[in-house]
Parts: structure tokens; sequence; C-alpha cells
């Protein structure tokens, strides 16, 4: 994605340096609005001293990822299925020799000697040690020293600029700008612990991002599926959505579930869920991949710390049932915990050494030197991937920089073309952002913000949104859900930073040709031209989850998200066992005409927020429940039909 920074400012630079001799002209590349809240200017960087300049450069055919994934995932495209293997990934994404070509030859003119650049193995990067004096020459910048809060030290700069003909073959250049992001993020506020922490660990922390809600304990429910509407246990889910499957090809199927530390499930919780309403999950667990230092921590023990977790694991084991092991994608240590990012590096080497672009305010960063920290290697391509992903936490959109958003989103395109299905949770505060926090009118969240406030990754166009819906008081498993308006209310919306994908267009289009919110188009994203989410749903309202040993009822699309992973699971096993490949990435399956059935389409209720009723549920697609809820029967029936 282009940094909306670039080509703002032009400014036109005298000689560089005697060996450059050329009068190039410049523009702004990236600038950061403020210094990231934690850090602050200590002092100006010492001329002399050397700093590892590395220019990202540009990836070939970037903007074509959304066709590429398109071809093997379109059902009616000729390579329906033919995911991609990790290698040719790497070759169609790999930068130019034009590009490599124009950032060595500028900074060999500006007179850094051929015999200093090195350009990375995978070609994803230009790198060059220079004195700070060579750096802020070459890119008319400024280098800084930023201390943060915990005493931690980092280099960066406020804004720089590069010669406008190399600027279309570089992403960024580090270090630079990159705190990055829009740097909004709350984190002195509320919570847990307080003061040293650095940021990065926000996305695990307990009552960040969309993490569940209860209403307390309950105890003898019994679990029948007349109480579904007051109850929700694993029988109400399979009978919502037809999922009465028994696995055959679970030897070569795969589930995964990331959850970030200090969240962690308790193996007593798991077996008290399993001897109620799971029998087939006694004795089972699941089976624990730690990333960077992760483990299933019992330092901490409350309804915060467990409650993500517990949930998770146990609807998502027991509707792929006790034979299909589950993947728990335990990531980060107990002091810094990490980042969606930090994941990411873990399952696809080429992000984690060829992209590069980690922000040490957003993403966790290893070793980490904080006491008790995770000091092995950085995990980066050493984790294999699942073939269906869940993940219930979030970022609000705007808490992320356009760049960091696309750099992110972009990876998502990439694992769908190696044929991995990813979900996230859509967000629990209606069209308002994590804590029901809205826009100001500088589009930053704030309590007294009004403008809508999508959530990342559920903007990403590549990733499969999930919103949240309910039984209604006094009704069946039998008569229609509603969107979900206890405790919490669905996420969705429409992104200020990503285009809408063609996949949406018809069903979108349809939504606001008859359905059109009469808000003014100062406080939602009204273009009609911007990803729309989520894309389906799935009951997230009292469940039944034991929670340190006690059963609490629990809210949230945390609880839609696994539920909806374990029927893409079971729908992979019966492809698998018929030779077939997985699923992959299905949004252009899910929203194409033949499949317009195979979703229970929602109609009552809606998604509040920021001081509005939120978006309205309608026919066919919506804001509030995407497609509908899924009928695995369906589903089954269609898929099994497909190459
Ligand atoms: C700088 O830009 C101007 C106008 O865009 C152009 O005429 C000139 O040739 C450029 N100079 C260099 C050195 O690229
Ligand atoms: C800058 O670094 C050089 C070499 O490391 C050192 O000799 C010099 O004293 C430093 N200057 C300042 C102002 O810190
Ligand atoms: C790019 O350069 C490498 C070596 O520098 C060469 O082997 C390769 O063929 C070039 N690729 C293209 C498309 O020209
Ligand atoms: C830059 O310096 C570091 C530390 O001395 C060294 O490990 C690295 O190889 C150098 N990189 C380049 C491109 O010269
Ligand atoms: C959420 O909002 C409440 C009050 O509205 C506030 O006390 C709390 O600190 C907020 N939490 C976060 C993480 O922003
Ligand atoms: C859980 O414990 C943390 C401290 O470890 C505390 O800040 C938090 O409020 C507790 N949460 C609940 C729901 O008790
Ligand atoms: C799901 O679809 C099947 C097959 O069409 C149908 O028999 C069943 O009633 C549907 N179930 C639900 C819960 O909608
Ligand atoms: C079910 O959970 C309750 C706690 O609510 C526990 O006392 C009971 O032993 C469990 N039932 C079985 C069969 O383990
Ligand atoms: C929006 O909120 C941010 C953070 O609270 C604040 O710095 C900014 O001034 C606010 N903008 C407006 C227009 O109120
Ligand atoms: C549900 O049924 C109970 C008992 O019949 C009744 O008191 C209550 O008002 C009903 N609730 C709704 C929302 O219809
Ligand atoms: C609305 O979304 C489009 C892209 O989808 C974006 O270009 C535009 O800036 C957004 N509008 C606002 C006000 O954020």
């Amino acid at each position: 994605m282009r940094s909306p920074w670039r080509s703002l400012v032009a400014v036109s630079l005298a000689l560089l340096s005697s060996a450059g001799s050329l009068l190039a002209n410049y523009s702004v590349h990236e600038k950061r609005t403020h210094i990231p809240s934690g850090w602050a200017l200590n002092r100006r960087h010492n001329l002399t001293s050397t700093i590892p300049l590395r220019f990202a450069l540009k990836q070939k055919n970037i903007e074509d990822i959304g066709n590429y994934l398109y071809d093997v995932s379109h059902p009616k495209s000729p390579n329906y299925g033919k995911h991609w293997t990790a290698t040719e990934i790497v070759r169609t994404f790999v930068p130019s020799n034009e590009t490599v070509d124009i950032v060595r030859s500028w900074l060999i003119a500006s007179g850094i000697g051929r015999e200093r650049i090195s350009l990375g193995r995978t070609k994803g990067w230009i790198q060059v040690n220079v004195t700070v004096e060579e750096a802020e020459q070459l890119m008319n910048t400024e280098y800084n020293v930023y201390t943060h809060m915990s005493g931690k030290e980092h280099v960066a700069c406020e804004v720089y600029y590069l010669p406008q003909h190399v600027q279309p073959h570089v992403d960024f250049v580090t270090p630079s700008v990159h705190f990055d992001a829009k740097l909004t993020r709350r984190s002195g506020g509320g919570g847990g612990g307080g003061g040293s922490a650095p940021p990065a660990r926000d996305i695990g922390q307990p009552g960040v991002g969309n993490t569940p809600k209860t209403t307390g304990t309950v105890s003898g429910i019994i679990g029948e599926l007349e109480q579904c509407d007051k109850y929700i246990t694993p029988i109400c889910l399979r009978t919502l959505y037809d999922l009465f499957y028994d696995p055959v090809a679970t030897d070569k199927n795969s589930y995964g579930i990331v959850e970030y530390t200090p969240q962690a499930y308790l193996d007593s919780d798991l077996q008290m869920f399993a001897r109620n309403y799971s029998a087939d999950l006694i004795g089972k667990k699941p089976y624990l991949v730690s990333i960077d230092g992760g483990y299933a921590q019992t330092i901490h023990k409350n309804f915060s710390h467990n409650g993500e977790s517990d949930l998770d694991l146990q609807y998502g084991m027991s509707l792929v049932t006790g034979k299909q092991t589950l993947t728990l994608y335990q990531t980060g240590d107990l002091p810094e915990g990490a980042s969606f990012n930090d994941f990411l590096d873990a399952i696809d080497g080429s992000y984690c050494t060829f992209e590069g672009g980690d922000d040490p305010t957003q993403d966790g960063i290893y070793p980490d030197n904080l006491p008790g920290g995770y000091t092995g290697p950085k995990a980066c391509g050493t984790v294999k991937p699942a073939s269906v992903i869940s993940t219930s936490y979030g970022y609000n959109e705007a808490d992320l920089s356009p760049f960091y958003a696309g750099r992110q989103c972009a990876e998502y395109a990439k694992l769908g073309l190696m044929g991995i299905t990813i979900l996230y949770s859509s967000g629990d505060d209606g069209v308002a952002g994590i804590n029901g926090s809205c826009l100001n009118s500088s589009h930053i969240p704030s309590a007294d913000g009004h403008i809508f406030n999508p959530s990342f990754p559920g903007t990403c166009p590549y990733v499969t949104s999930v919103g949240a819906t309910m039984v209604k008081p006094n009704a069946t498993v039998f008569d229609p859900e509603t969107a979900c308006m206890e405790v919490i209310y669905s996420g969705g919306g429409f992104s200020n930073y990503f285009a809408m994908p063609e996949y949406q267009k018809n069903v979108v289009d349809h939504y606001l040709t008859n359905y059109r919110p009469d808000y003014p188009s100062t406080i939602w994203n009204s273009t009609g031209t911007s990803r729309a989410y989520p894309d389906i749903s799935a009951n997230g309202a009292n469940y039944v989850v034991a929670v340190d040993g006690e059963f609490h009822l629990i809210y949230g699309t945390s609880c839609s998200s696994p539920v909806v992973g374990a029927i893409f699971t079971m729908i992979n096993d019966a492809r698998l066992a018929l030779g077939k490949g997985p699923i992959g990435f299905i949004n252009p399956t899910i929203y194409s005409p033949e499949f317009a059935c195979t979703f229970n389409d929602i109609t009552e209720g809606s998604n509040p927020g920021c001081g509005t009723a939120g978006y309205n549920t309608a026919d066919g697609w919506d804001p509030v429940t995407g497609l509908g809820t899924p009928n695995f029967s369906k589903l089954f029936a269609l898929w099994l039909l497909l190459p």
C-alpha cells in the first residue's frame, strides 16, 4: 500500500555529495505525526556513529496479489484450488532487477562505495552501514535517539526524503520513522500492571482487543437443546449449523488457534468442560506450539487471563471432535507478549526475513531482554501453518498506519495463496472500536469521538471476518437467529484503508442501494468503494465455558470465530478424504451466487455504537452479520463438488 505521505511535498536539494553530482528531485517518503506514547526525544544522534541502513525494496507484482489469489480461490476459475508453494510466492514477489539497480545506482552516485552495499539473499533488502552523517545527507533528515520509559533506546527520524525516481522502488527505510503507525494506541490507560512494559504487548493483554465478556458464573446446566437461548453448549451449535460429522482424514488435516501470552488456557478447565459437555475430549490436550517463548502460563489466573483461551479451545476442540488434534499457537513470552506480525513471522520465513518491517511499538522484539524474557531466537519460518487458523484478537484499524496494515494484509493474501484459511473475529463493539471508542475528526480513536471505528484485520480483504449472532430469548435453535445484541454488538462496517474486493461488490452494492444508512458521510465510509465486513457470522452469546474451575457465560465474536473455524476444518476433512486440497481463502467462494443458499440469512438486529443505532441487518449481506451463519451440510455438499 502506498504511504499517504509520499509526494505531498517536493523539495529540491543541492548537491548531495561531491561524488553524487546529481541534482535529484526529492520528495517526502514517510513522515510521522507525533512521538508514540511512552517514548521521549532524548538527543540528537552522534554524527560519527554507524547505523545499519536497510532499504525495503518494492515487491514485484504485489499490486496483482488480489488477482493471483482470486485465480486460485474463485470457484469458476480453472485454477481453483491450485495453491502455490512458498517458493513460488518468493519468486513471484521478489523485487525486480530494475528496482535493485535503481536503488543501488542512486547510492553509488551519492558517494557510497559499491563494495559497501549488499543485497539481501532474497533480494528484498539493500543494506549498507553508513555514518549518521551520511544517512542524513542521503535522506535529507536528522536522526535522534529516543528513550522509552522502560529505559530502552531507539534511533529514529521524524521525516525522510527520497529522490522521486527512487521512490517507486522503495517501500520504506529502516531505521527511520518506524515507531510508525498513527501511534495512538491506548497504552497508558487502565488495566493490569501499569508502567514500564513496552507497548508491543498490548495485543494479548487482558482487556485489550476483542477479548470476550462474561456476565458471571452459572451452575446446573444440563446442556439440552431447549435451553440454547440461555446457555450455548456444543450440542446447540451442532444443531444450529447442522454440524454432525465424524472426521476421517485427521492425520492429514489441521486446525490452529492463536493465543497471545499472558492469555492462557488451563488444562483443568478443559477437562471440566470435557466431563460435562464433550466426553471425547477427556484426557485430550491441544498440541501446543510455542512461538517466541509462548507457554500456557499459570502465574496469572483469572477470567481476564484464561477466559479467551479457555473459550477458544473448549469450543474449537469440541466441534472438531477428539479425533482431530487442534494446534495451539501460543505466541509471545510473559514479560513482552507479541503481535500478529510475530505470529506471521513464525509461520512464514519470507515475511520474517525478506520483507521485514516489524515495528518495535507494535510488535514483540525477540530475543527479549526484559527480566524473565524469552532469550532464544525469534521464530522465523520455523512453524508449520495449519490449514485453518482462527484468531479472536483485533486492533482498531486506525491504530495502525496504512503501511503497517497493508503490509500485514498482503501477508494474509500470501497465506491464502498457499491454501490457508484465515479467520478473525470482527469485534464486539458494533460500529465502534475496541472499548467502544470512536474516531475524532483527526481520525484518532478517542473517548469523545463519534466517527465509526472499524477493526483490523477484519477490514483486510484477504481474511474472513466473523461477526456474532444469538438465539432470540425464548426461541429455539430451529428459529432464525438475530444479530447478537446481548452484552456485545457484532463488529461491522466499512474500511477507511482498504478498497472493496471484487468478490463482495454485488452483495454490498445491494445493501447500499436498498438499505443505505442515512448517517452523514462524515461518520462512516459511505463511498461504496471500501472493503465491507464481516463476511459471515456465528453465535456469540451465552457460551458455557469452564474458566478457573467455574462455568461462565461468555459473549463475543471471540466465540464465533473458533466455531466457524471448526466447521471449515471439517469441510477440509471431507475434501482431504477424497484426495482434494484444502479450501484455502474462502471469500470468493462463499460470496459466489452458487453458495448464496449455504448461509442462514440473518435479518433481525443491528450493531449500535458511537451514539448511533449502527447498521441494520437486512436480507442478503449486511455490515452486522455478513452473509449469515453457516449450514455445514449445504457447504459440505457444494464444496465437495469443487475441484
Ligand atoms: C526535477 O523535476 C523537474 C520538473 O518535474 C524536471 O524538469 C527536472 O528534470 C528534474 N530534475 C532531475 C535532476 O531529475
Ligand atoms: C561520537 O562518537 C565518537 C566515536 O564513537 C566519539 O569519539 C565521540 O566522542 C562521540 N561524540 C559525542 C558528542 O558523543
Ligand atoms: C536478474 O539478475 C540476476 C543476476 O544479477 C540474473 O541472474 C537474472 O537473470 C536477472 N533477471 C532478469 C529477469 O533479468
Ligand atoms: C554492518 O555492520 C555489521 C556490524 O559490524 C555487520 O555485521 C554487517 O555485516 C554490516 N553490513 C553490511 C551491509 O556491511
Ligand atoms: C475502557 O473504557 C473505560 C471507561 O469507558 C476505561 O476506564 C478503561 O480504561 C478503558 N480501557 C482501555 C483499555 O482503554
Ligand atoms: C485479573 O488479574 C489482573 C492482575 O493480575 C487484574 O488487573 C485484573 O483486574 C483481574 N481481572 C479480573 C476479571 O479479575
Ligand atoms: C441445513 O441444510 C440441510 C440440507 O439442506 C437442511 O436439511 C437443514 O434443515 C439445514 N439446517 C439448518 C439448521 O438450517
Ligand atoms: C460438571 O461441572 C460441575 C461444575 O459445575 C462439576 O461439579 C461436575 O463434576 C461436572 N460433571 C462431571 C460429570 O464431571
Ligand atoms: C483527537 O484525539 C487525539 C488523541 O486524544 C488528540 O490528540 C487530537 O487533538 C484530537 N483531535 C481533535 C480534532 O479533537
Ligand atoms: C420469555 O418467556 C418468559 C416465560 O414465559 C416470559 O416471562 C418472558 O417475558 C419471555 N421473554 C421474551 C423476551 O419474550
Ligand atoms: C474510505 O475508504 C477509501 C478506501 O476504501 C479511502 O480511500 C478513503 O480515504 C476512506 N474515507 C475516509 C474518510 O477515511
